[in-house]
């Protein structure tokens, strides 16, 4: 066999290896009352911003489905900056998936990225940057929306995460 021929043999071995997962998961958040999932800090207006430098805290719900009582999977830890001095709907945010039931019991995924709540509804998409346990060495993408209606003290998200592990 060739080196080159030997090397395309070795790179289609390591391509079929690497194989995507996908995940579908309801993210499930109460923004108010004595159940509060979020937190938030207001920063003080500079120049034309009212928001810019104010953070949030979500510990959210990570379920099966997109109703509250569907299978409770783990939680959706997360930090978000107001870090656009012209967008105050714009969000840089860190977000750790946090498995504690399931077959991804004791794993995390990090997925980090930009968020613009103002973005017209369209999906969200983050970048998988690394995982832990099952996740180890995890890359790849996710998109998130609003599932349904809000209520006055609960969102719901649907997510879907695509993972490859190296
Ligand atoms: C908070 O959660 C507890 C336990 O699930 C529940 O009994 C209580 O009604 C909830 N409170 C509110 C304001 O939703
Ligand atoms: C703030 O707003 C003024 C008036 O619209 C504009 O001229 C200026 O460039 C803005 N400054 C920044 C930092 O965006
Ligand atoms: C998840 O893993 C932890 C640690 O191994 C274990 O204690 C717990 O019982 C597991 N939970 C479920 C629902 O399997
Ligand atoms: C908001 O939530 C409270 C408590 O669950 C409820 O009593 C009230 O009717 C809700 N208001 C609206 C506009 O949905």
């Amino acid at each position: 066999m060739s080196l080159c021929l030997l090397a395309f043999f070795l790179a289609a071995v390591t391509e079929a290896a690497a194989t995507t997962t996908h995940l579908h998961l309801y993210i499930h958040e109460t923004f108010m009352g004595a159940n509060a999932t979020t937190a938030s800090l207001n920063a003080g207006a500079i120049g034309n911003s009212s928001s810019f430098g104010s953070v949030g805290a979500v510990d959210d719900e990570l379920r099966e489905g997109s109703d509250a009582a569907s299978r409770y999977l783990g939680r959706a830890e997360g930090l978000l900056v107001q870090a656009d001095l012209r967008n105050p709907s714009a969000l840089c945010t860190i977000l750790n998936l946090v498995f504690t039931d399931g077959v991804y019991n004791g794993s995390t995924l990090v997925v980090d990225g930009r968020v613009d709540g103002g973005g017209g509804g369209a999906a969200v998409e983050r970048a998988v940057v690394g995982g832990t346990g099952r996740f180890r060495r995890a890359r790849g993408y996710s998109l998130m929306s609003k599932f349904g209606n809000p209520t006055n003290s609960t969102v719901v998200f649907e997510m879907d995460v695509y993972v490859t592990m190296d």
